[in-house]
Order: C-alpha cells, then sequence, then structure tokens
C-alpha cells in the first residue's frame, strides 16, 4: 500500500510542498486540474473564488483515478483561500471515495494561517482518520525541507 500525494496549486507553492512530500516518501503526485483554469491574475481570481467558496460551488476537475485501492494514505495539500481550501479540492473531496484511507493534510497560506481548512475537511470526511496538518507560510522558504520531515515523523504512523 502506498502513499498518494493530491493536491491542487495556484501559484505553485502547494506543489513545492507536495514534491518535497513526494521526495520523501516516494508517493504518487495527483494534482487536481480544474476544467476551466481560474484567472492567472489575483484579483478576478480572487473575485472568482470567493464567490465559489460563499456557494459551496464545486467545479469540474479533470478526470481523476476511480480505483484508490492501492493508496492507504492520502496526503492532501491546498493554498488556503479565503480561509479554507481550494474549490477544485472539495470537489477531489466530494467525488472520491476514501473510505478506510488515512488522510493527511497541508496547506499553504499567504499570513492568514488555515483557517477552516482541516475542519472542513473533517466535516466532508466524518468517519475518515484524518491525521494532524502541516500548515506552511508561503512556499517554506529554506526550512521547507526541515518542517516536513518533522511534520512526517509526527503523522506517518
Ligand atoms: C483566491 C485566493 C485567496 C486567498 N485567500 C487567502 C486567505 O484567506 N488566507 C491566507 O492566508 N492566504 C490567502 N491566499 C494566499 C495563498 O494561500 C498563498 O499565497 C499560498 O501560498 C498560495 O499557494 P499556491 O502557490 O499553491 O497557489 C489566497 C490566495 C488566492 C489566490
Amino acid at each position: 500500500m502506498g502513499d498518494l500525494i493530491v493536491f491542487y496549486t495556484w501559484s505553485g507553492n502547494t506543489k513545492k510542498i507536495a514534491r518535497t512530500i513526494q521526495g520523501m516518501t516516494g508517493g504518487e503526485l495527483l494534482e487536481i486540474l480544474p476544467v476551466n483554469p481560474y484567472p492567472k491574475r489575483y484579483g478576478p481570481c480572487a473575485e472568482q473564488a470567493k464567490g465559489e467558496i460563499r456557494s459551496g460551488f464545486q467545479p469540474e476537475i479533470q478526470e481523476i483515478p476511480r480505483d484508490l485501492s492501492d493508496y492507504d494514505r492520502i496526503f492532501f495539500g491546498s493554498p488556503i483561500w479565503w480561509g479554507t481550501m481550494a474549490p477544485p479540492l472539495a470537489a477531489f473531496l466530494s467525488r472520491s471515495d476514501l473510505s478506510g484511507k488515512r488522510i493527511i493534510p497541508f496547506c499553504t497560506h499567504g499570513g492568514g494561517g488555515q483557517g477552516r481548512f482541516t475542519d472542513d475537511i473533517r466535516e466532508s470526511r466524518p468517519d475518515g482518520e484524518i491525521a494532524g496538518e502541516l500548515v506552511i507560510f508561503g512556499n517554506g522558504g529554506r526550512s521547507l525541507e526541515a518542517m516536513v520531515r518533522d511534520w512526517l515523523d509526527r503523522v506517518k504512523g
């Protein structure tokens, strides 16, 4: 049984963390891509995201593997958008069968912290086992590797 590292990124920070986790676990990466990409400029992207998060809208995402039986641990990474996960990840959570999986959350934010991120994962998977989350400011800078390593030691079990 292996690790799947599921993530969405808009500006690259979550991808950097996901790759660091991959390097240390040997897991497989799964980048969630919305069918309609978000605007490249911050302002329009922030506006669109705000509306989607307020209304609970879940965008179409590109095809994801249906059979996750090869994986027992799902690392789950998001940029914090308006205090929670980005909508493409909410779509992944509600459209995947993650029963029996251990979910290991990680996120990156711009100074506001993780907000409701882990609580919202817990709410959508009340039956799941959810490990302690990794919360990174920006791209973690030079201490990223050390932070990921310490966290993996605590949560991988
Ligand atoms: C639409 C949008 C909403 C955001 N909302 C928040 C927020 O609520 N709190 C926060 O600390 N940072 C917020 N940020 C900043 C991002 O969480 C931060 O830049 C993160 O590192 C980006 O990760 P990424 O490069 O993987 O996309 C927001 C960024 C965007 C684009």
